[in-house]
């Protein structure tokens, strides 16, 4: 807090505005700053005159006219509570009238959140239109207040409102993104009350979950097609495991997605590894036990796995999941959702060994003979699914073959009847 001086230069202080209030009262501020200046101490506070709407005037709009009202008063209780006016604005401490001022830039004093914000797209639309934020755009010019304090509209719980301030104006999201492979910027903040994380934030009051900030970085805000982007798939992982450490660990630790995203391998149907988003999208989380979702994840496994796909839906469980029952095995409830990994790996829960523990999360009676179920049969697969093979092989022989026999059989007995007929010598006529 700004120490208050006591004595006569007080009184001197003190005394001031009631002669700016005469000389403004006269119609000279000149003169009056003059009257002040002709005292021989720049005594003149900022306060005498930004504390007391009477002095400001000159400005066009009512707006611009209370925007000068920057009375000593509005710092108190804020992060810059320690500086001076004259520590932003040296310019006016010259004296009145001071001219146009501007304020020094907020990097002067901050220069990492300066570096950061300069390689923004935020800084460079800055530069061009000016329609994106600047420091004060985000922080507030005076009333910036601390990270932590509810009143900073950069806390957890106002990010949204902040940023959507513009990526909800119709007008803003029209005109930079309008073209169709933008939607996701047009519906990230409508869409961000919607999910797990918004719930929980906005809903439930936790302030760690996550928000526009916490995905895309508060400064070094950049598009997700930027390499160097939090969002960018090569980045992804980590800015969500960030918070979900556990995950990330495992998703990282010997999982076939995860070391094939670390070395950007591409899987049989030439897809990359899918990274978080590719299962759980960026703008439209919500709980993983949601039962529209937890389908819709079968068909994005699909996307990249697409022959297990199709023989898992030729299975049992892949039928009555097709049918809209929620409780069956879908593929992440057999392979997990987060440890992936080849049947041969004895850490897999498809290994042959732990085959019984993964069906008897659902099936307790789960042993051995009956984990010799397929779950992805392919009786054309000689190679893998060799009894199965052998066994369509013979059912289809003896099918063909019976019906073959039989239709054989049924269309001599029709021409021998019809022969029979024309000859008038058939049985019963
Ligand atoms: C004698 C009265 C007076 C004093 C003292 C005074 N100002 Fe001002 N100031 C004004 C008036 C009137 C305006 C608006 C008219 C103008 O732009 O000149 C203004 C405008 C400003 C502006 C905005 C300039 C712009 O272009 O919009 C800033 C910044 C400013 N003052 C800062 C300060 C600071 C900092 C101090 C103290 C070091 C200070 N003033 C002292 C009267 C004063
Ligand atoms: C942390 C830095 C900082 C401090 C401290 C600070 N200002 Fe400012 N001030 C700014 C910035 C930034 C602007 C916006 C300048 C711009 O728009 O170019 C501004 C703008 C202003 C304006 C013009 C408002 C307008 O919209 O025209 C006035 C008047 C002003 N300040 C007065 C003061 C007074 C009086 C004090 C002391 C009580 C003060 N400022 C302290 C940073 C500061
Ligand atoms: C797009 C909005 C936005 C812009 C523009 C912006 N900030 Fe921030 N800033 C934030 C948010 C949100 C946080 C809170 C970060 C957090 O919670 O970790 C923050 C945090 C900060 C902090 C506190 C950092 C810390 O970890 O304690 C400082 C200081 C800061 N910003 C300064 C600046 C400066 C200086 C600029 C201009 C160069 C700027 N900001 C531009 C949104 C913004
Ligand atoms: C003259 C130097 C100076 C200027 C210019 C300045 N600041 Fe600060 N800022 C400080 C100081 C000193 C602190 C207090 C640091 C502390 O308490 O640890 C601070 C703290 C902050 C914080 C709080 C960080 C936190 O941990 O919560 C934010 C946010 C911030 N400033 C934003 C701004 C913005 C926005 C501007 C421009 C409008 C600006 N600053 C201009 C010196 C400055
Ligand atoms: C003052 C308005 C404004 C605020 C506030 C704002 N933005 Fe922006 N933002 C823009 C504009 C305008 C662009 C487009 C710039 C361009 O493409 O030239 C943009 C671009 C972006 C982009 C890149 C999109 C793309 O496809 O290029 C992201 C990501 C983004 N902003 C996130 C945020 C986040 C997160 C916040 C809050 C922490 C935020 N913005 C606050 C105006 C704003
Ligand atoms: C849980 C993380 C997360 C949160 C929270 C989040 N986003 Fe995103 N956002 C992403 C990801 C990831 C992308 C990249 C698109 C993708 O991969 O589908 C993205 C894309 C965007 C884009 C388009 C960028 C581009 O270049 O195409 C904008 C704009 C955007 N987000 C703004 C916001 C805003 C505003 C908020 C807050 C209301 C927000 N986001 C909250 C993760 C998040
Ligand atoms: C974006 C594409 C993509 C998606 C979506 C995807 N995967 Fe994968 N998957 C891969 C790639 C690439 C590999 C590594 C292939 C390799 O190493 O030959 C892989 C490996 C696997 C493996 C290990 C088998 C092997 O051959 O190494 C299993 C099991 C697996 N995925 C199951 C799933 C399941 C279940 C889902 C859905 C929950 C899923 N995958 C979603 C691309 C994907
Ligand atoms: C191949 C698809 C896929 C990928 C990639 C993926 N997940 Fe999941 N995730 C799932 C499925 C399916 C579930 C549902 C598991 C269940 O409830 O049985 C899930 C569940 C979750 C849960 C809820 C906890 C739980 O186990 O129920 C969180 C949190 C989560 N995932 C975060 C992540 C993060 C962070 C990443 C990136 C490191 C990620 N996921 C990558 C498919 C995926
Ligand atoms: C700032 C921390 C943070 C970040 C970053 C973050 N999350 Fe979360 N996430 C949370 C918290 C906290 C919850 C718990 C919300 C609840 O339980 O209500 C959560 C919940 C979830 C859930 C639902 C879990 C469940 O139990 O059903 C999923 C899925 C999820 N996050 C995925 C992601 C993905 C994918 C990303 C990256 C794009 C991500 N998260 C980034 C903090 C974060
Ligand atoms: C009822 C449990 C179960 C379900 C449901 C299931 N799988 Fe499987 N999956 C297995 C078993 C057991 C194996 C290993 C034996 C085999 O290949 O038939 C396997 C093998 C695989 C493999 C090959 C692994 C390797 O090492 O070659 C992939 C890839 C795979 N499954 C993906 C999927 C996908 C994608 C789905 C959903 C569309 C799915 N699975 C559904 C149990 C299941
Ligand atoms: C997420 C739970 C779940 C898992 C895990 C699961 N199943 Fe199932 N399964 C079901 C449900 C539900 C049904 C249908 C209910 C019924 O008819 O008993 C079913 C039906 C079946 C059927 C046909 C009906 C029957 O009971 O004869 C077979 C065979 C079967 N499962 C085998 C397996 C095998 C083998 C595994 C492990 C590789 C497995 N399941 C894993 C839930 C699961």
């Amino acid at each position: 807090m700004r120490e208050r001086k006591r004595g006569p230069a007080r009184i001197v202080r003190t005394l001031l505005p009631v002669v700016f209030v005469f000389g403004l009262a006269v119609g000279n501020a000149s003169t009056v700053a003059a009257q002040v200046e002709n005292q021989e101490s720049p005594i003149v506070t900022c306060e005498a005159c930004h504390g007391d709407p009477r002095f400001l005037v000159g400005k066009e709009t009512a707006e611009e006219q209370a925007a000068l009202l920057v009375p000593d008063s509005l710092l108190l209780d804020t992060v810059h509570s320690q500086l001076k006016c004259v520590d932003c604005h040296p310019g006016p401490a010259m004296g009145y009238p001071h001219g146009p001022q501007v304020a020094v830039g907020c990097g002067t004093c901050h220069e990492s959140e300066q570096t950061d914000w300069e390689v923004s797209i935020h800084a460079l639309d800055v530069i061009e239109d000016g329609d994106a934020p600047t420091c004060a755009g985000c922080h507030g010019v005076h009333e910036v207040y601390s990270i932590d304090d509810r009143r900073s509209p950069t806390y957890p719980l106002n990010v949204a409102t902040m940023c959507g301030r513009c990526h909800a104006d119709p007008s803003i999201i029209g005109t930079y993104f309008s073209s169709p492979e933008e939607a996701q910027a047009r519906v990230a903040v409508e869409q961000y009350h919607e999910t797990v994380h918004g719930a929980a934030l906005e809903r439930a009051g936790l302030a760690l979950s996550a928000t526009c900030n916490d995905c895309h970085e508060s400064h070094r805000v950049l598009p997700a097609s930027s390499p160097e982007s939090s969002v960018n798939r090569a980045n992804v992982v980590k800015t969500c495991g960030d918070c979900h450490v556990g995950i990330l660990e495992t998703y990282e630790e010997g999982s076939a997605h995860g070391a094939a995203y670390r070395e950007h391998l591409r899987g049989p149907t030439g897809h990359e590894a899918p990274a978080c988003v590719d299962c759980h999208s960026a703008h439209s989380i919500v709980e993983a036990d949601e039962p529209r979702w937890f389908v819709g994840v079968v068909e994005e496994c699909g996307k990249c796995h697409e022959d297990v796909y199709e023989t898992y839906f030729s299975t049992y469980h892949g039928q009555v999941t097709a049918l809209g029952f929620e409780l069956t095995a879908k593929c992440s409830d057999c392979h997990t959702p987060h440890n992936m990994r080849p049947a041969t790996d004895p850490e897999s829960s498809v290994h042959p060994l732990n085959l019984v523990e993964t069906c008897a999360r659902c099936h307790p009676e789960a042993n051995q003979s009956f984990v010799r179920y397929y779950a992805h049969g392919d009786a054309s697969d000689r190679e893998r699914y060799p009894v199965l093979f052998w066994s369509w092989l013979f059912m289809t022989t003896l099918l063909v073959s019976v019906w073959t026999f039989f239709g054989l059989h049924s269309l001599f007995w029709l021409i021998r009847v019809t022969i029979e007929r024309a000859r008038g010598t058939g049985h019963g006529t």
